[in-house]
């Protein structure tokens, strides 16, 4: 049985919440030993909302609209999480850049996930880019966050092969399927301690991780 606390979240979210699901879903099955203490959105008609209140879970919507600058929607956001004092924020889906002094205030406890093999396609588009660019390979990178978009230092990625039947959609699924297993792994690790976030990098089973630690190896 596990008798640690488990580890507290504030996820995310700006959309469809798939991997908030994911997470939702081995919590309640007892694989993680984590606690959503609330999903908050910048767009309060993100389906992921609702997948919270299914479960229970507070669920914010917090319009970014109603602001006029993205520092002031960041303060707003800040005290929001704030309220619910979390181990560490987790980023499921959340597009939305975040300010530097949002990301100062927060480090190195925001964690992100980007459908690309980092430093490999920051920012959007990341499947048609690929395709386009003939990539044979694609994947997942789960990293810590900094001031600079999609840079942070990774822990963790997934990848996958690209076919010559593959399309936007079926890298879709394909991406979804591994980011459903590795973003609970992360947490899971965070949970037990095995797995240590610092300014600078991680901790992983003690050690200074050199280089991301590869889904498919371990
Ligand atoms: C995920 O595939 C995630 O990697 C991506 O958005 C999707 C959200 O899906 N994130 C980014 O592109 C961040 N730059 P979901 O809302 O169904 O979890």
């Amino acid at each position: 049985m596990n008798t640690a606390l488990p580890i507290s979240l504030v996820v995310l979210i700006s959309g469809n919440g798939s991997n908030l699901q994911a997470i939702i879903n081995q919590i309640e099955s007892g694989r993680l030993n984590a606690r959503i203490a609330a999903v908050i959105s910048n767009r309060p008609d993100a389906f992921g909302l609702e997948r919270a209140r299914k479960h229970h879970i507070p669920a914010i919507g917090l319009d970014h609209k109603s602001y006029q600058k993205r520092t002031e929607f960041d303060q707003a956001l800040q005290e929001a999480i704030e309220k619910y004092e979390p181990d560490i924020i987790i980023l499921a889906g959340y597009m939305r850049i975040l300010s530097a002094e949002f990301i100062i205030h927060f480090a190195p406890r925001l964690l992100n996930i980007h459908p690309s093999l980092l430093p490999k396609y920051p920012g959007l588009n990341t499947y048609q880019r690929a395709l386009e660019n003939g990539d044979r390979k694609h994947g997942v990178s789960i990293h810590i966050v900094t001031a600079d978009l999609d840079s942070g230092p990774v822990i963790l990625q997934g990848e996958f092969e690209i076919t010559r039947e593959d399309d936007i959609h079926s890298m879709q699924q394909k991406t979804h399927e591994l980011e459903y297993q590795m973003y609970p792994l992360v947490i899971q690790w965070l949970s037990e301690k095995r797995l240590q976030l610092m300014l600078d990098g991680a901790l992983f089973d003690n050690e200074k991780l050199q280089k991301p630690l590869l889904f498919n190896t371990l």
